[in-house]
């Protein structure tokens, strides 16, 4: 099992080992590694047997960091780094020649990103590199949102979770580009397209799957290994009465299901989504045949809900 601690110092050494290190964030936990050692680099791969072609984020804690990864940072681009950084947006831009290959999957793009999480900027400050970092779980399955759910799958291949308590945000960062005026989405997340419209015109590049721009983007991902259906929760129960069922909901509860996990009684989307990826975990544990959902208001951050809810469906 993995070490879970607080020990910033303990991470920037096993770091510069070329080490993975778990580390939390404001969207889920990451699975960190020195973004500029191909090595390093391949051992994420490895540890989350994930297939080469789906390339990683590159986080870093300043600025002035953002010069080894990038030379070209357009106007807007600036903005919205200006904006939005420390925080969920991960963007989309020329990389240099300093970055392996492996870390962009061979695209003339890196995608990077600050996160806003104290005790991970800390520990990016002290180190001489970016960190490498997709989220901390085996691929294809629910992302992590504590210390507890990495340990709970990777912490036989990894040593150190570095503990910041549950994430913030509880979604993965959005990812965008932009193209002049244009802002390209290329995956919703935790800062809602609503933030990015005063910025330009919004466009959505969410091919399902086969997008060469954000492999990751595959019609089945953050998917639990129970059947998931969405629909409207009472007809559901109704047709699958035989079944153990598990209903996770926004508001409503529902006595008839087996179990019942409930997003926000009050109503609120961003606790929804910070609730979200705990619940699936939770109920992907139970003794149930199937996971019952809805589709969330189509709004704010109900918008990524919806995205990973028909994701965590496809199969
Ligand atoms: O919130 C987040 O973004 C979290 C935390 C840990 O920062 N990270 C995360 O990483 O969700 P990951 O690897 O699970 O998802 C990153 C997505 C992938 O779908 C990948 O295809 C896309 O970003 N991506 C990464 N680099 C890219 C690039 N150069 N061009 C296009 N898409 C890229
Ligand atoms: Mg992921």
């Amino acid at each position: 099992m993995a070490k879970i601690g607080k020990d910033i110092q303990y991470a920037v050494e096993a770091l510069q080992k070329g080490k993975l290190v778990a580390i939390p964030t404001e969207t889920v936990y990451g699975l960190a590694a020195n973004a500029l050692s191909e090595e390093a680099i391949l051992k994420i791969y490895k540890t989350k047997n994930r297939p080469k072609f789906d390339p990683l984020i590159a986080h870093i804690g300043t600025l002035s960091q953002i010069e080894k990864l990038t030379t070209t940072v357009p106007p807007l681009a600036k903005k919205l780094i200006s904006d939005f950084w420390p925080g969920p947006l991960t963007l989309l831009l020329e990389k240099t020649e300093k970055i392996p290959d492996l870390l962009t999957s061979g695209l003339p793009q890196v995608a990077i990103r600050m996160p806003d999480h104290d005790i991970t900027r800390t520990l990016l400050t002290q180190l001489p590199f970016p960190l490498a970092a997709p989220s901390a779980n085996p691929f294809g399955y629910i992302s992590p949102t504590t210390a507890q759910h990495v340990q709970d799958q990777l912490g036989d291949k990894i040593d150190y979770i570095l503990d910041g308590g549950t994430t913030s945000i509880g979604l993965e960062s959005t990812i965008v580009s932009v193209e002049g005026d244009k802002i390209m989405v290329h995956r919703l997340g935790g800062l809602s397209i609503e933030k990015l419209q005063s910025y330009g015109e919004v466009e959505m590049s969410l091919n399902v799957s086969g997008n060469p721009r954000t492999p990751g983007q595959l019609k089945s991902h953050y998917a639990p290994q129970k059947k998931l259906i969405i629909g409207d929760i009472d007809t559901l129960l109704a047709e699958h009465q035989s079944m153990k069922i598990g209903v996770l909901s926004f508001t409503k509860s529902y006595p008839l299901a087996e179990s019942n996990y409930i997003l926000s009684k009050k109503g609120d989307l961003d606790e929804s989504a910070r609730n979200l990826f705990h619940a699936l975990r939770v109920m992907d544990k139970m003794d149930l045949d199937l996971i019952i959902t809805e589709v969330f208001p189509n709004r704010e951050l109900g918008v990524a809900i919806n995205d990973r809810l028909r994701r965590a469906s496809g199969r």
